[in-house]
């Protein structure tokens, strides 16, 4: 396992190492990719922890697309110790193919000429509104329960260097917007696929973009947040930059969830990858507070900026086995898209697990922020004591908090539904647990179900979504049951679905 923190005198040491290796580079051996693989990445990814790829995955993604998870994506802290040089050997290594270009994408034959203001029937977005009921009524789509068994594939986009496609696309005018893997943004034609633009985020877009209005501005403007946590806005009929602002205040933040656009403002849910960066032994595990900001939508200038925990992370007298001070407290990452609440003049965003022991008392919970200002106005913890990173799968778990797990976050994003009468907020969590909360009352439980076995990996992982009736809960159950008896998985190692 590497260190990654070392003082300044091993810092000389290694540079020391780096000057005599590059005049002796024409009579050394070329780098090994193996060699490298298996010291700073095959602890994780060998079937040990469920989340990481197995290595055979990577042949499937292109030397490219691994590249970009270690120089700007999730494996960025991971990959820290390695120069250039060996992350592109290593990529082309897994990838089983030297350094080249993706294949080359269709280009639309004619650029776009205009783009309409407005669109009705439009698909916007991630939460489809701003209270992210996510649903679309039968008559903006045409799709009923009795046709939908006759849709035929029409046409097909392969992300080039892929392994999944997270971003959920926009619909705009006959235009879908949509981020990917590799960090850029593609206008497609909706009759055809071809694209009529690209722009480069530069890191992963995993979630959907936003699309609204500047004054002065004849296009509509599209926003979208990275992996590195920066915020863009780009005109949509070209693809243009307008602004781009970044907005995280630590070096693992990361933009998971969509902003969400609301009267001249962008919010903007951010999260980390500390979780996993807290597995290196070497690391002062953690730091990292899940926080909301708020982002002028015309100029990207911050608006305002808080944190979900109140009490900032500080060094603790404890250390862990390998003699690194212990920090927090740290986590409730925010990976979800917030909810608005124009008539109380919040929003509602769900929280991920803590990273340290003790977990922070707003981790698993729903949080209230003033549109305004951002104060917070009240958090309603679901689940207390649940503290965990991936420290505890592997090795020495030097990291792992005391809790160990359970690793249950909120990570669909809350919906604000109303009866006619009254208001709820609907919650759905890993656990498989759903709830109404009461947005008059500071969150009081108006009713709870548990419609899941719930995990880790399980529960609701995802947007949930409701119609005037009806909450409707997607659940991602496995059969990894999320218990991390004696530090690290029990259990079937490569779980078979349960499909009793
Ligand atoms: C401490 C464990 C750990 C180590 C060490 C590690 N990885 Fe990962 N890796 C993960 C996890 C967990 C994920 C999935 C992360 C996610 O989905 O958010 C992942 C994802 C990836 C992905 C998929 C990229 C993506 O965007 O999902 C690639 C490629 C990758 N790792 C390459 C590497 C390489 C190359 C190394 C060695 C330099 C490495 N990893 C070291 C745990 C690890």
């Amino acid at each position: 396992m590497q260190f990654k923190r070392m003082n300044r005198w091993a810092w000389l040491g290694v540079l020391a190492c780096l000057f005599a290796q590059q005049s002796l580079a024409a009579t050394e051996a070329p780098i090994d990719g193996m060699a490298l693989y298996q010291k700073h990445c095959a602890a994780c990814h060998e079937g040990k922890v469920p989340r990481a790829p197995h290595m055979i995955t990577f042949s499937t993604i292109g030397a490219e697309a691994v590249l970009t998870a270690m120089n700007e994506g999730v494996m960025r802290s991971q990959a820290s110790a390695l120069s250039a040089t060996e992350r592109e050997v290593l990529a082309g290594f897994l990838a089983g193919e030297a350094m080249a270009p993706p294949n080359p994408i269709m280009a639309c034959a004619q650029p776009m000429a205009t783009l309409a203001r407005d669109d009705k029937s439009a698909m916007k977005g991630w939460g489809g509104d701003a209270r992210n009921q996510r649903h679309a009524p039968e008559h903006s789509t045409g799709l009923t329960r009795d046709n939908v068994g006759q849709l035929a594939l029409k046409w097909v986009f392969a992300y080039p260097g892929a392994l999944r496609a997270r971003s959920q696309p926009l619909v705009h005018d006959g235009v879908v917007f949509v981020g990917s893997q590799s960090g850029d943004i593609y206008a497609l034609d909706l009759e055809t696929g071809c694209a009529h633009w690209t722009y480069s985020a530069g890191a992963e877009v995993r979630s959907s973009l936003s699309l609204g209005h500047v004054p002065g501005r004849p296009n509509p403007v599209l926003y979208m947040g990275d992996f590195s946590a920066t915020v863009h806005a780009v005109d949509a009929l070209d693809g243009s930059l307008i602004w781009r602002t970044a907005v995280g205040d630590h070096p693992d933040a990361t933009i998971t969830g969509s902003p969400k656009l609301h009267e001249g403002k962008l919010y903007v849910p951010i999260s980390s990858s500390e979780w996993a960066t807290a597995a290196d032994p070497g690391y002062a595990c953690c730091t990292f507070q899940g926080g909301v900001v708020a982002v002028d939508a015309a100029s990207g200038a911050l608006e305002w900026r808080n944190h979900v925990i109140d009490e900032a992370a500080v060094e603790t007298s404890e250390k862990n086995p390998f003699g690194v001070p212990r920090k927090g407290p740290a986590g409730a990452p925010v990976w979800n898209s917030p909810t608005i609440d124009a008539d109380r003049g919040v929003l509602y965003v769900g929280t991920g697990e803590g990273y340290t022991s003790p977990a922070a008392d707003t981790s698993d919970a729903v949080v209230a922020f003033a549109l305004e200002t951002g104060e917070r106005r009240w958090a309603k913890q679901l689940l207390g004591g649940d503290a965990w990173n991936m420290a505890c799968f592997i090795g020495e778990a030097a990291n792992c908090p005391e809790e160990d797990g359970p690793d249950l976050d909120i990570g669909a994003s809350t919906i604000l539904w109303s009866d006619g009468d009254r208001d709820y907020l609907l919650v759905g969590q890993k656990s498989g647990d759903v709830y109404a909360l009461d947005p008059d009352e500071d969150g009081a439980v108006l009713w709870h179900n548990k419609v899941g076995r719930g995990g880790f990996l399980g529960g609701v992982h995802w947007g949930m979504s409701a119609d005037t009736e009806s909450l409707f809960v997607p659940i991602a159950d496995t059969t990894i049951t999320g218990r991390f008896t004696g530090r690290g998985l029990s259990g079937n190692p490569c779980p078979r679905p349960d499909l009793g």
